[in-house]
């Protein structure tokens, strides 16, 4: 049985810590990382928590204490990996589009660098040659993901070097003798369809024998978690058989064999993580009955920005009547969360949870309308702990010359 936290547990938090708050269970993290090096355990495989999901400090020490690397889309993403205490070999920055000036950081701080464009690639052999090993990530021209704006690997995307274009970068790195030590591709999130990886691998073992200092593939994240009742997620001990049988009928030109790394974001943080709100407001209309949470697309965009599915739960009146209801927020925008979603009866003042909100939840909010980015609580062996403190009004001025 999946680890769930209880609807006592989290009406409990909702009272000690106020609402809007983000709650997040270590149990279940946990849970998910055993099931990837379960699934993995016959393969040379090392897991990047793709941090971009969720980076409060906290989380990111209680994952690096399970044993995972971590991967990062900004300087920053590694500054903050850093300050948990991720030793520089252990974190892996993916850039897309920065500045050439970010990457002679990211090397100046020892991390793992992916490439993804010519340019910085030219960059990079002009002034260090074969003296830092870097990783190069291609657009394998796959359509895949959950959601138009999270598919990264098809041919109209802007990420990573385009396939067809690999005799450039041969070109490039012969001339700098520039030392490829991982090739790596993201085809999107969401992915249910484990072939979705095995047509990468195929496309990238077209690619590998150019490249006499390989050592690693990496295949990005995307694994999908349930988000509905009943949903599936990708079914990982297959692709772990997938890859060991790829592997073993394309031996890797050179003799050795090449270890597989993966990025997990969602994977690892969608399910632990549980979004509070409480009912300000029941408004009757011939349309629908709306319910207004204290909260809105400022704190939670998936819904909004992917057409994501939220589960949402009364979880103080679980015995009420089911009825229809429009779960909307208090954004002076249409900011939508459910449309005639079915809940037990909703009164104002309960409290309404989203579920999978550990992943691209907080860390997407914002301060829209100036209303303040919500609290954050970690719950680990049975203890909560405030992780981050609400917003107060001060914050919306911290920046601004007065
Ligand atoms: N690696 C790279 C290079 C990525 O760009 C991403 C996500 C990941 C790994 C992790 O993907 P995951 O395992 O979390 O699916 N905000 C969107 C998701 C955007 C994903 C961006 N890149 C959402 O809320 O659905």
């Amino acid at each position: 049985m999946s680890k769930v936290l209880s609807n006592t547990e989290l009406a409990n938090i909702a009272d000690e810590f106020g609402t809007p708050v983000y709650v997040y269970d270590a149990e279940k993290i946990k849970e998910q990382y055993n099931k990837l090096i379960t699934a993995f355990k016959n393969t040379d495989t090392v897991f990047f928590y793709a941090c971009k999901a969720l980076t409060n400090i906290n989380i990111l020490q209680y994952i690096k204490s399970l044993g995972p690397n971590v991967d990062c889309s900004s300087i920053n993403e590694v500054k903050l990996a850093l300050h948990a205490g991720f030793p520089p070999e252990r974190i892996l920055y993916t850039s897309n589009g920065i500045a050439f000036s970010e990457i002679e950081e990211a090397k100046d701080l020892g991390v793992i660098i992916n490439i993804d464009s010519l340019s910085n690639l030219e960059k990079f052999g002009k002034k260090f040659g074969h003296s830092y090993p870097i990783g190069i990530r291609l657009r394998p021209n796959i359509m895949a993901g959950g959601h138009i704006k999270i598919s990264t690997g098809h041919e109209k995307s802007k990420f990573g070097i385009p396939v067809e274009q690999t005799d450039q970068i041969i070109s490039v790195v012969d001339k700098y003798n520039i030392y490829i030590n991982d090739l790596h591709i993201h085809t999107g999130s969401e992915i249910e369809n484990v072939d979705v990886f095995v047509k990468g691998i195929e496309v990238l073992f077209d690619i590998i024998p150019h490249f006499r200092e390989l050592k690693v593939i990496d295949l990005g994240g995307g694994f999908k978690v349930p988000y509905q009742k009943d949903d599936t997620e990708t079914d990982i001990n297959l692709l772990a058989q997938k890859v060991n049988e790829l592997f073993a009928s394309h031996p890797n030109p050179g003799g050795r064999p090449l270890q597989v790394w993966f990025e997990p974001g969602k994977f690892l943080v969608s399910e632990c993580g549980y979004f509070i709100t409480k009912v300000n407001v029941i408004k009757e209309t011939t349309a629908a009955t709306f319910v207004s949470v204290d909260s809105g697309f400022n704190h939670l965009i998936r819904p909004m920005f992917y057409d994501a599915y939220h589960r949402i739960q009364n979880i103080t009146n679980p015995g009420g009547a089911e009825k229809i209801y429009s779960v909307v927020g208090n954004i002076c925008e249409t900011d939508t969360f459910a449309w005639d979603r079915k809940l037990n009866e909703v009164r104002e003042g309960d409290y309404l949870v989203f579920y999978n909100a550990g992943a691209y939840g907080f860390q997407m909010s914002s301060n829209y309308n100036s209303r303040l980015k919500p609290a954050e609580v970690f719950v680990e062996n049975g203890k909560t702990k405030l992780i981050r403190q609400r917003d107060v009004f001060e914050d919306l001025l911290k920046n601004q010359i007065i």
